[in-house]
């Protein structure tokens, strides 16, 4: 009814029933209170109004039942709230296994977007309905906010890491995308819509033959393509080889804890391969030496994202473009 109204957005995604119906529990609770309090407040000052200039206020030595009553109660609806938001949380942070993979990167000030599979698009993102979507967001510049309010989510884009956040849409259409983190004049302007379409639409418009949008050189490339040639074109490939003692083997190393000079372990994931590509020297695997040069204002976003994307493809074998091709159709 609310969206009918126009006070709420659509409804479209998995979490948007969960999100709104913890949003009309918070507002019953609160409403509830007010009223309550506001009825006492009144009713209270009309029955103990002071009658006559003689009256004196009573001695009140206070109730253990009252006070104990008035703690436990709150306490418990704050819990539910707690548990109840939290748990959203959790399932909002932990987009599942199967989740298709985008790339998102924000700019001053446009939404650049990257599919696994090569197509990009500016300020568009298509996905298709019914399936887990996870994104991996991250800035050229300043911190920016991606905010989809049909889907009840928003994750800002900070430069310099990655964030995630995932969402499954429910009904094809086409939902706005809003820039919801103040980034400069044209703030505002950095808006764009997301199209949900059924599957099948959704692989066809994957596959087609697209113009590329102004301002970025043409897709059609799968990233983990892309990757593997900026992997082969930046001489990644001259020391991450079998049989190198310059640096480490990377096939099947995402997922993985290596072991750094000081004896202590990091997890590989993306941002360790973001930092070891910007800042190699910074977290150096045990057994080598720090002779890595880094590839800060030679790569951007985009490049860095490909080239952890073929970093990822890389399986445990050392046949790397069998695998490579493998994911690339696949996904992570
Ligand atoms: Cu980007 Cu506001």
């Amino acid at each position: 009814m609310l969206e009918r109204l126009g006070l709420m957005p659509p409804q479209a995604s998995t979490f948007a029933p969960q999100v709104d119906m913890l949003y009309v529990f918070l507002l019953m609770v609160t409403a509830f209170f007010s009223v309550l309090i506001a009825a006492f407040v009144i009713g209270f000052s009309i029955k103990y109004r002071r009658r006559s200039d003689s009256q004196r206020t009573p001695h009140i030595h206070g109730s253990t039942a009252l006070e104990i009553a008035w703690s436990i109660i709150p306490l418990g609806i704050a819990m539910v709230m707690f548990f109840w938001g939290a748990s959203m949380f959790v399932s909002l942070k932990r987009p599942p296994d199967d989740a298709m993979q985008v790339n998102v990167v924000g700019k001053q000030w446009m939404w650049k977007i990257q599919h696994l599979e090569g197509r990009r698009e500016i300020n568009e993102l298509h996905v298709p309905v019914g399936r887990p979507v996870k994104l991996t967001l991250t800035s050229e510049d300043v911190i920016h906010s991606f905010y989809v309010p049909a889907f009840r989510i928003k994750q800002d884009a900070v430069p310099g890491r990655y964030t995630t956040v995932w969402f499954e849409a429910t009904k094809p259409g086409s939902y706005h995308l809003f820039c919801a983190e103040y980034c400069g004049t044209m703030h505002s302007g950095m808006i764009g819509q997301i199209v949900v379409m059924d599957p099948a639409d959704y692989q066809a418009w994957l596959t087609a033959e697209a113009p590329a949008p102004a301002g970025v050189a043409a897709g059609g490339e799968s990233l983990v393509a892309a990757g593997r040639a900026l992997f082969e074109k930046n001489g990644c490939v001259t020391c991450h080889q079998p049989g190198s003692v310059l640096g480490p083997m990377l096939a099947g190393i995402v997922g993985t804890s290596v072991t750094l000079q000081d004896g202590s372990t990091v997890k590989v994931d993306e941002d360790y391969l973001r930092e070891s590509i910007l800042t190699p020297q910074a977290k150096v695997v045990k057994g080598f030496a720090p002779v890595m040069p880094t590839f800060k204002g030679q790569l951007n976003e985009e490049q860095i994202l490909q080239l952890i994307a073929y970093i990822k493809s890389l399986g445990a074998t050392p046949s790397a473009s069998g695998a490579a091709d493998a994911q690339g159709k696949t996904g992570p």
